[in-house]
């Protein structure tokens, strides 16, 4: 049997998308394996949610920047990555731009999810953006990451309805549902995918 696809997971908040990957594997609808999560951010839930699971986890002080890591830091990021054997970087709630030492180790092997339909509504809080602008839907979306603001290739889209009365709370609350399906289901995909997104691996490596 084909062995798992070996994720490394990047995160900055309570970590409700990895929880949701994480039950996928453990339920056995998803062949892959969480080898390490990373976190910007010392407190974050996502650091005690992968202990919780055994799972290595491991912060990394950002440096100087607000918006993305020192590039040697990002370097030692790829390294820690790299050291856990991962296939596909999965950034679930992580708030830092990703770039160019990363981007060129992981070249189309990182993936982002995003609380809007995009290309609508890039960057932070976009829910509150979509019910500012009087949409009747939102949703969120699963993209490979580039270097920009979440501008990379659209993998997968799942929509919600902005119904009379919605808070951006509750609004969020419903996305954050919509997402806890997508991403699970869209790295389900790139499992069954695994040997041609990652032809330098041997098969069961
Ligand atoms: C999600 O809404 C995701 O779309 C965005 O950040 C949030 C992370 O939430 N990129 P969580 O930490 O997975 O709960």
């Amino acid at each position: 049997m084909k062995s798992k696809l070996r994720l490394g997971v990047l995160g900055s908040g309570k970590g409700s998308n990895f929880r949701a990957i994480q039950e996928a594997i453990v339920d056995g609808e998803l062949r892959a394996e969480a080898r390490i999560v990373i976190s910007d951010v010392e407190n974050a839930g996502i650091l005690d949610l992968a202990r919780s699971h055994g799972i290595k986890a491991v912060h990394v002080p950002p440096g100087k920047f607000k918006t993305k890591l020192e590039p040697e830091i990002e370097e030692q990021v790829v390294q820690l990555l790299k050291n856990a054997g991962v296939e596909l970087v999965v950034l679930a709630g992580y708030m830092r731009m990703i770039k160019q030492p990363m981007l060129d180790a992981f070249a189309g092997k990182i993936i982002n999810i995003h609380p809007s339909l995009l290309p609508k509504f890039p960057g932070i809080a976009a829910w509150k953006q979509a019910l500012e602008a009087g949409e009747t839907a939102a949703g969120c979306t699963v993209h490979y990451v580039d270097a920009g603001m979440d501008s990379g290739k659209i993998i997968a889209q799942s929509e919600v309805p902005i119904l009379a009365g919605d808070t951006p709370e509750i609004l969020h609350a419903r996305i954050q549902v919509a997402e806890h399906e997508l991403y699970p289901e869209v790295i389900r995909g790139f499992a069954a995918r695994r040997s041609s997104i990652n032809q330098d691996l041997k098969p069961d490596a």
